[in-house]
C-alpha cells in the first residue's frame, strides 16, 4: 500500500517535470513567439489545436509534418513556415500540444 503511493507520487512528478521540459522546449525552437496555450497569436493557440486533433490517430504525424514542412490553410490565411531546428524534439513537442 505504502509502495503504491510512493510509485503514485513518483509518477505524478515525472509526468509534471515531462510537461515542463515540452513548455522549455516550446521556448527554445521559438514557438511560444507565435503560439500561446489559449491566447490567440499569429498561429493558434495549443488548446485549438489539441482540440482538433484529439480522437486523429495521425495526430503526432500531423504535428511532425507540420514541423517539417509547415503549414498553411488550416487555421487562417497566414502560413506557419517549416521548423527544421525543431525536427529533433517534434515527438516530445507533438505530446505536449495534445495533452493541452
Ligand atoms: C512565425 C510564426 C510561427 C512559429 C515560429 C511557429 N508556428 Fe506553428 N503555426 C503558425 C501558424 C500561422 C499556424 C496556422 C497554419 C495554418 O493555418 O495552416 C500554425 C500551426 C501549427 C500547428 C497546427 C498544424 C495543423 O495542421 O493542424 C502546429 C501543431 C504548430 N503550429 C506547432 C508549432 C510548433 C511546435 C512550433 C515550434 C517548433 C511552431 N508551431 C512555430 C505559426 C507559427
Amino acid at each position: 500500500m505504502k509502495l503504491l503511493t510512493i510509485l503514485a507520487i513518483a509518477s505524478a512528478v515525472a509526468v509534471s517535470s515531462a510537461a515542463f521540459a515540452s513548455e522549455e522546449l516550446a521556448k527554445k525552437d521559438g514557438c511560444v513567439v507565435c503560439h500561446d496555450a489559449s491566447a490567440k497569436k499569429i498561429g493558434p493557440t495549443w488548446k485549438a489545436i489539441a482540440a482538433k486533433l484529439k480522437g486523429n490517430k495521425d495526430a503526432e504525424k500531423i504535428i511532425t509534418e507540420t514541423l517539417a514542412k509547415g503549414s498553411k490553410g488550416v487555421y487562417g490565411p497566414i502560413p506557419m513556415p517549416p521548423q527544421p531546428k525543431a525536427a529533433a524534439d517534434a515527438p516530445a513537442l507533438a505530446k505536449w500540444i495534445l495533452s493541452h
